[in-house]
């Protein structure tokens, strides 16, 4: 099986309006258009930014996700985004499990599951973000930490197609801290291991595994070189596009 093609994916978090906004897709799609870049490219704008970037990017080689969505397809859920509504709006992927979810809205393995067979069922790949504290690091309890993660969050029946694993280590998000490149090689050795003892050496080993947490177009290189690292998952230098582009330039 050959590796996966790699994906780079923005996440712009809460920032956006539509003016910086569009410029922002502007200028990735320009680059993606003149590049013929050897990575997918995918922008994860907030809601109201959704449909417009994905107006956009239409017709380029980018794609645009959600940042989260709820589990049900419709109802009465105040605030909340329904899977089938990004779909609606142009997105292909959804980020879920971020760990600013899962520390500010306290959502637990069981809900990110129930989100990713929502995304599923909608036609949606689902981002599954995964990682350990700074604390569990240092107790030597990431992997434990991140496997627990793994079992609870990934649905059964998960696919290559519809399935991405972002590891991101909590301590190294909008920190500009990595972890060596032995760690994150070790970890996605990890978690490819499980996924593939768990999905098979089919879809185990073509799901794309995302390295995220301070990836800047400065260490992008030594990041994306590392085994098993299919691409990274983008905060803060998301929002730059030169910085973004340059990070998809890096790509081995
Ligand atoms: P960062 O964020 O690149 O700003 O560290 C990554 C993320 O939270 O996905």
């Amino acid at each position: 099986m050959p590796a996966p093609r790699p994906l780079i994916a923005g996440n712009w978090k809460m920032n956006g309006r539509t003016e910086d906004g569009a410029k922002l897709a502007g200028a990735v799609r320009a680059w993606a258009q003149a590049n013929n870049p050897r990575c997918d490219l995918l922008l994860c704008p907030p809601f109201t930014l959704v449909q417009a970037v994905a107006h956009i990017v239409l017709g380029a080689p980018v794609a645009v996700g959600g940042q989260d969505c709820h589990a049900e397809a419709a109802g009465a859920y105040t605030g909340d985004i329904a899977a089938p509504m990004l779909r609606d709006a142009g997105a292909s992927h959804v980020i879920l499990g971020h760990s600013e979810r899962r520390q500010y809205h306290k959502e637990t393995d069981a809900e990110v599951a129930a989100k990713a067979l929502a995304a599923r069922a909608a036609g949606l790949t689902a981002i599954i973000c995964v990682g350990e504290t700074e604390a569990e690091r240092v107790e030597g309890r990431a992997e434990a930490v991140v496997g627990a993660q793994l079992a609870g969050s990934v649905p059964d029946g998960a696919t290559a197609a519809d399935l991405v694993v972002a590891y991101e280590p909590v301590w190294a998000i909008g920190t500009g801290r990595t972890p060596t490149e032995a760690d994150v090689a070790a970890m996605h050795a990890f978690i490819r291991a499980r996924l593939v003892e768990r999905f098979g050496p089919g879809e185990g080993a073509g799901m794309r595994l995302l390295y995220g947490g301070s990836v800047k177009a400065t260490n992008a290189q030594t990041l994306l070189a590392v085994p098993e690292v299919n691409g990274a998952l983008v905060g803060g230098a998301s929002l730059k596009a030169e910085e973004f582009c340059a990070i998809a330039a890096a790509v081995p």
